[in-house]
C-alpha cells in the first residue's frame, strides 16, 4: 500500500489553513486525518463519496451546528453521500434519493421522556446519489452501561457503531471516502474494515487525537 500523496487530498491546502495532519498507512489501506474546521478544507478535498454524521440541529449542547447546512449543501453538490440525520428536522440539503432508518435496537427505559435510554428509537440516514432503495439497519446503539456495544465505547458522546457504518461504506463502492465530521473516527475504522481509503476532518483536538489513536490501532491490527 503506497502512502497518500499531496494530490490524494491536498495536504498543502490543509496546512495552509492552519490544520494539522496525520497520515496513517496500513498494509491494505491508508487514512489522512485532518485536525481543523471542515469548512476551510472541504472545497479542496478529493474523494469518491462522503459518509458523515454531522452535529445534529437541536443538540447544540453537544456540538455547534453553525457549519452544518453550508457543508452538507457543498457535499451534496460534489459527492454521492450518506448523511446521518435525526428523525425530526427537515432535510438539510434537498430531497434525498432514499431515506434509510437506523433502528437503534435499544431497551425502553420507563422513566425516559422520549421512550428509551438514548432518546429517539431511530435516526435517519439520507442517501444522495447512492441508490433509491430504502432500508432498515438494525444495529445496537453505543450507550454507556449497555452491554451490546460496550467494548466499542470511546470517549465520544455520539459515537456510531462500526457495524452500521461499515454497511454504508460497503454500499458506496467508492475507493476513497471522506468524513468531514469524523468524531472518534468510526467511518475511518469502517473504511479500513471494508477496504476503502479514508480522509477525515475533526475540529475538536481531543476527539481528533482519539480518532488518530483508534485508527492507528485498527490499521496495525487489520487482517484484510
Ligand atoms: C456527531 S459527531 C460525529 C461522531 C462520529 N460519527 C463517531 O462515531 O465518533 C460530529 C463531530 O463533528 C465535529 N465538528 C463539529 N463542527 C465541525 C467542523 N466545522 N469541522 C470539523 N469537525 C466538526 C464535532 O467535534 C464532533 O466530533
Amino acid at each position: 500500500m503506497s502512502a497518500p500523496t499531496t494530490s490524494d487530498c491536498n495536504q498543502d491546502a490543509a496546512r495552509a489553513h492552519g490544520s494539522s495532519l496525520q497520515r496513517l498507512v496500513g498494509r491494505h489501506s491508508w487514512c489522512v486525518l485532518i485536525h481543523g474546521d471542515c469548512r476551510d478544507v472541504l472545497h479542496e478535498m478529493e474523494a469518491d463519496a462522503v459518509v458523515t454524521d454531522p452535529p445534529y440541529p437541536g443538540r447544540e449542547d453537544l456540538f455547534p451546528t453553525d457549519s452544518v447546512w453550508t457543508v452538507l449543501r457543498a457535499v451534496q453538490a460534489k459527492w454521492p453521500a450518506f448523511v446521518f440525520w435525526p428523525c425530526v428536522p427537515d432535510y438539510p440539503c434537498g430531497t434525498p434519493d432514499a431515506v434509510h432508518v437506523w433502528h437503534k435496537s435499544i431497551p425502553i427505559h420507563p422513566r425516559s421522556q422520549t421512550g428509551n435510554v438514548a432518546g429517539h428509537q431511530y435516526e435517519r440516514i439520507l442517501s444522495y446519489g447512492l441508490g433509491k432503495k430504502c432500508e432498515v439497519f438494525r444495529v445496537a446503539a453505543i450507550i454507556p452501561n449497555f452491554a451490546a456495544c460496550a467494548e466499542e465505547l470511546e470517549k465520544h458522546p455520539t459515537q456510531k457503531p462500526v457495524a452500521l457504518v461499515a454497511q454504508l461504506t460497503e454500499r458506496t463502492k467508492a475507493a476513497t471516502i471522506l468524513d468531514p465530521y469524523m468524531g472518534s473516527g468510526t467511518t475511518g475504522i469502517a473504511c479500513i474494515r471494508t477496504g476503502r481509503k479514508f480522509i477525515g476532518v475533526e475540529k475538536d483536538k481531543r476527539h481528533f487525537d482519539n480518532a488518530c489513536e483508534r485508527i492507528r490501532r485498527e490499521l496495525e491490527g487489520a487482517l484484510l
